[in-house]
């Protein structure tokens, strides 16, 4: 049958779609495929010789299948024919021992070569710790030894060693940056641990990867990997607390979010809002996204999102507000000077 210019037009999309979903699209790729780091560059490897293995034996079964297939009319085995001998000797290497040899091979390479690459840096040995609190359905991150807490994103210096410790305030995440390193599970009641670490800079996308509720998909964060000197500054910037309300109208969002709920949920440091439901506020202005990388930051959807936040994201755990319209102003205003 010969192909219409339409399927072959769907073959070739679909071609394009796999090769765009095994190499990672080109920018603001999430993938193992485009590792940064020695562990992850071991876990893109073993991905592959896995890929290659499983086509091996994929097509060797196909091909098996097509032989006994064209040769069904004959009795025996298609190609030795009656020989039991064989055919007992066919069934002992092909179904006990190459699969024991491929379960030790991958047992071996997997748990005892790159597994001890991916885990966390011994106590001590690292210069900068950066804490995750999973939330549903958003990420806490801070930095012990500063004032810095932020949300859904994590700033690291460039090839530099960080320890990151999970935690969780609600149910079972899971922390996963692909292109960095594999994922841990971020349990309730228990720090788990893993390294971080990247030697090139860049803005890496992370996703929780453990089912956590409805909006499991919308509980994403950045990865940002900076030279040395940007880190700091970041670092010195998210540590100091909010600055004061430029104008009378971010003076007047203000006051609106410390009479509000808002500051019963969020903290600003440097105010009297203080909540720790909520992401930390204090430099809110100051990052990409809202809502776990779910709409960007601009003033457009931070009005939509504090007028209607289950819009967006349903099921999340903000209230909407009954303000009107020179209200949601003044509270868009004050938050986007929150630099
Ligand atoms: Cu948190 Cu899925």
């Amino acid at each position: 049958m010969r192909r219409t210019r339409r399927q072959c037009g769907g073959v070739a999309t679909l071609a394009a779609l796999t090769l765009l979903v095994l190499t990672g699209c080109e920018n603001d790729q999430q993938s193992v495929l485009d590792p940064v780091s020695h562990p992850a560059r071991d876990i893109a490897s073993l991905w592959w010789w896995m890929l290659a293995g499983a086509v091996v034996i994929f097509l060797g079964a196909v091909a098996l299948l097509g032989l006994a297939w064209a040769r069904r009319k004959r009795s025996g085995l298609p190609v030795f024919g009656d020989n039991e001998g064989i055919a007992r000797g066919l069934v002992v290497v092909f179904g006990i021992l190459i699969p024991i040899a491929t379960l030790i091979a991958l047992y071996t390479i997997g748990n005892i070569l790159v597994l001890p690459v991916t885990q966390a840096p011994a106590a001590g040995s690292t210069s900068l710790t950066v804490q995750v609190v999973g939330h549903q359905w958003w990420w806490e991150v801070r930095y012990p030894g500063t004032n810095a807490v932020t949300a859904n994103e994590i700033h690291i210096p460039v090839s530099t060693r960080v320890l990151l410790v999970g935690r969780s305030a609600d149910v079972i995440h899971s922390f996963w940056a692909p292109n960095l390193n594999r994922k841990i599970d971020v349990i309730p009641g228990r720090e788990n641990q893993i390294l971080l670490y990247s030697d090139r800079p860049g803005r890496y996308r992370a996703q929780c990867s453990e089912f956590c509720g409805v909006q499991h998909a919308h509980m994403s964060l950045y990865v940002y990997v900076e030279p040395k000197a940007e880190f700091e500054d970041w670092l010195d910037r998210a540590s100091q607390p909010a600055s004061a309300p430029a104008g009378t109208e971010a003076e007047q969002g203000r006051k609106l979010f410390a009479s509000m709920p808002c500051a019963g949920c969020h903290t600003i440091r440097g105010t009297s809002a203080a909540g720790s439901l909520g992401p930390d506020l204090t430099h809110v202005a100051s990052r990409e996204t809202l809502a776990a990388l779910t709409i960007p930051n601009d003033p457009d959807y931070l009005a939509g999102w504090i007028a209607d936040p289950q819009h967006y994201k349903p099921g999340n755990r903000m209230p909407g507000l009954d303000l009107d319209d020179s209200e949601l102003q003044a509270l868009v205003a004050y938050l986007e000077g929150l630099e």
